[in-house]
């Protein structure tokens, strides 16, 4: 299967990966036809790339970092709080989650025994999903990359439990946003992102009033929007002010959010999100959590096709894990002509570059 760009699809290919909402149902089946009526709803719903199949890249599959069950179960159980907690008075909220604080820490280390137990990068593709909620699904996906970067930058096993938890409830204070703020397309007047700002501060205050949180996962919610240079919020702290654990998923918060597809505008590529946070180093991001997080996580996802610095075009098929972005590529172009498909380990190949992807959908594809 390939990753490509859904606009550039051409009708009657087909499916190469099944396309699943929040709650794990199957919306679009693996191998179904894409017919016009189907690409121009996924198009409608902002999924901005799509597995294909194609005869060039049979046998490259994409493997989900953690089990599908596991996956289900951890969205379920974010989407059941957020919903009791949202309809209880302010006083009440803590109460409320504190009943669910078990079945979260018990999420978290089974995600811990799953990641530990798989030596692969970690590669999430949220944009080939559709969310209902982004919500849900984003809290999984900080908490995956921050306890893959937690890993890389080699925390003890109660440390990694608390980066969890405090990712999977970084974002709890919005069940206090309202709704047309939270879910509006568009760009936020000054006011409402002020609104959106007390997220900080409103989950903050729910979890450190549940008893059985540890007071650092309250400040990891309080804390997730704050940069080293102070530019941040809800209280422009600086530097070393901030907490470690923090920083760290504020990292993790940025990269889901541009690789996601969100209903005003399109989702980055993992190297893109990358260059990003580069980007950020020093004024916004610590350099040592972007370094960790660079080697832990896929910046060519298994399915994307690249192109190398000498005119080689091909499809990844599998990651190095010591090198994120030299990963084995089956080779099936070669200066703009097709080629007898061969593996190229760029690992071992070093004077191999990959320059860019392509995500364009290309008619011999299909052939
Ligand atoms: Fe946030």
């Amino acid at each position: 299967m390939r990753l490509v760009k859904t606009t550039t699809v051409r009708p009657g290919t087909r499916l190469g990966k099944a396309i699943y909402n929040d709650n794990g149902k199957v919306l679009v089946n693996k191998g179904v036809s894409l017919e016009e009526r189907i690409l121009k709803r996924l198009n409608e719903l902002n999924i901005t790339y799509i597995y294909i199949d194609d005869k060039q890249t049979e046998g490259i599959e994409f493997k989900d970092p953690i089990s599908p069950q596991l996956r289900q179960e951890a969205v379920t159980t974010i989407k059941t709080t957020l919903k009791s907690v949202i309809d209880e008075p302010i006083s009440s909220k803590s109460f409320v989650l504190e009943k669910s604080v078990k079945q979260y820490q018990n999420i978290i280390r089974n995600i811990i025994s799953e990641l530990d137990s798989n030596s692969e990068l970690m590669s999430i593709l949220s944009d080939v999903c559709i969310h209902d909620n982004y919500i849900f699904t984003h809290s999984l996906n900080v908490t995956l990359y921050s306890l893959a970067v937690g890993m890389e930058l080699n925390l003890k096993p109660a440390q990694l439990e608390t980066v969890g938890l405090g990712s999977i409830l970084h974002d709890i204070g919005k069940v206090t946003v309202p709704k047309e703020i939270l879910l509006k397309p568009g760009r936020l007047t000054d006011q409402e992102f002020d609104v959106i700002k007390t997220h900080t501060t409103e989950g903050f205050d729910i979890l450190r009033n549940s008893y059985s949180v540890p007071l650092l996962v309250a400040h990891c919610a309080f804390q997730h929007h704050e940069r080293l240079d102070g530019s941040g919020y809800p209280r422009g702290i600086k530097g070393q002010e901030i907490h470690d654990f923090a920083k760290l998923i504020a990292v993790s918060d940025v990269f889901d959010a541009v690789t996601s597809n969100r209903v005003y505008r399109s989702a980055m590529l993992p190297h893109e999100g990358l260059e990003l946070l580069y980007a950020g180093v020093e004024r916004q991001y610590e350099l040592n959590v972007v370094k960790a997080f660079h080697k832990a996580v896929a910046i060519y996802p298994v399915g994307i096709t690249v192109e190398l610095n000498d005119g080689r075009k091909g499809v990844v098929v599998k990651q190095n894990a010591a090198l994120s972005d030299r990963p084995i590529v089956r080779i099936l172009e070669e200066n703009g002509e097709q080629v007898e498909p061969y593996e190229l380990n760029l690992e071992e190949k070093l004077s191999f570059v990959i320059i860019g992807c392509d995500t364009t959908f290309k008619e011999h594809q299909n052939k």
